[in-house]
């Protein structure tokens, strides 16, 4: 199959690269680098000994994206493409409704009119807001609580009412829980601009002496050690569930919704000593005031997944920390400039 990866060139993009281009797939990656770097793909040719096929690409400009998609031929696209950080949307609703929601009607305009049927898309953990109970289930009932939010929730819904009016459409969402971990050489990893908002690239710039002390946000939920409990899961295992996602499209041809977790929660202070045991270094924090808009708790029941792909998570939390580590060690200041 010849696959477009809109968004390819960031963290989680470059590793579903890899296993697709492993997996024997002709792949293509397009971005605009609006949160990621040219570096990406020298690093990905290194790794898959292949020239990376590469297109610049801003989803925000329809003309563009359908002309792209009028010049060349898919069977699939892989849908990335999306700003993702809730602080920011908070302080920037609009730009995020723009690219996030504007950006997938154009992508799919683009589509439609060039016949291109097949869809995965990266949905979030974060459209059960705060959840009832947990584990999670897909079922469960959705919530928006910051922009962000809304704007997974609203992109599910625009793609489920596409897959609604044409039968010959089909689309996989997948609920991406808390993604973690690198490819195991160490040539791509995650790389946050300016001070990390997730609490693994934190950890990461604090080993490596990029930044003092970590803080820990709350202390006093109702978990086991008082600090937040999530279900974070290998960039790896992540990445191979998109390949799985994309076969089930080709041969079952149904739509498909599920939620990519290990089904572990596991705390803020849990990562943070595993990280340290697997870096051998110290890890100092400090425990604060909670972070407005966090839940004490949230991780995934992944066996529908299970069941419909024959995917699960393989990697634990120390092979996540293990391979964050090596990317961080061997990439102190993340990508070099291209
Ligand atoms: P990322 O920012 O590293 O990658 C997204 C890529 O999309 C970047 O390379 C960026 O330059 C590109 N992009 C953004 N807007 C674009 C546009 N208008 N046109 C072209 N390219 C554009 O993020 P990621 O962590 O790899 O996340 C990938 C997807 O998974 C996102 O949709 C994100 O919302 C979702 N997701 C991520 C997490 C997480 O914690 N990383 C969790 C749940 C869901
Ligand atoms: N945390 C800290 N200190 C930090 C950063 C985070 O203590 O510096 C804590 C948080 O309070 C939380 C846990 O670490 O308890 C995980 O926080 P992250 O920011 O790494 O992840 P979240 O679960 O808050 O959110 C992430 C993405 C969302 C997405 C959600 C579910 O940022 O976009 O996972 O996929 F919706």
């Amino acid at each position: 199959m010849r696959i477009l990866l809109c968004g390819g060139a960031g963290y989680i993009g470059a590793h579903a690269y890899v296993v697709l281009a492993e997996r024997g797939q002709d792949v293509v990656i397009a971005d605009n680098f609006s949160n990621s770097s040219p570096g990406v793909l020298a690093r990905l040719q290194r790794i898959t000994g292949e020239p990376v096929p590469f297109h610049p690409l801003d989803l925000r400009d329809r003309g563009a994206v359908v002309d792209f998609f009028a010049r060349q031929p898919f069977d699939a696209v892989v849908h990335f493409a999306a700003l993702k950080s809730v602080g920011e949307s908070c302080e920037r609703p609009l730009d995020y409704f723009h690219n996030n929601i504007t950006g997938t009607l154009n992508l799919l305009y683009g589509m439609q009119a060039a016949g291109v049927k097949r869809l995965v898309f990266s949905s979030s953990a974060t459209v059960y807001g705060d959840p009832a109970s947990v584990p999670v289930r897909e079922d469960a009932s959705l919530q928006v609580t910051n922009p962000y939010g809304r704007t997974k929730l609203v992109m599910e819904e625009l793609i489920g009412d596409l897959c609604g009016s044409d039968a010959g459409f089909h689309a996989a969402n997948l609920r991406y829980f808390n993604p973690v971990g690198a490819h195991a050489s160490g040539l791509i990893g995650e790389d946050p601009a300016g001070i990390p908002n997730n609490l693994m690239p934190y950890i990461c710039q604090v080993a490596v002496g990029r930044r003092e002390r970590l803080s820990i946000y709350g202390g006093d939920y109702p978990t086991p050690d008082g600090t937040g409990v999530r279900d974070y899961i290998h960039v790896m295992d992540l990445a191979r569930a998109h390949a799985d996602a994309l076969d089930y499209l080709v041969h079952e041809r149904h739509n498909l919704t599920v939620n990519l977790g290990t089904g572990q929660g596991v705390s803020v202070l849990q990562l943070v000593n595993a990280f340290a045991d697997a870096s051998a270094r110290d890890i100092p924090y400090q425990i604060v005031e909670r972070r407005p808009g966090d839940v004490a708790a949230v991780y995934a029941d992944p066996s529908l997944a299970n069941r419909l792909l024959g995917w699960q998570a393989e990697l634990g939390v120390e092979a996540m920390c293990r391979d964050a580590w090596r990317w961080q060690a061997q990439n102190p200041q993340g990508y070099p400039a291209a």
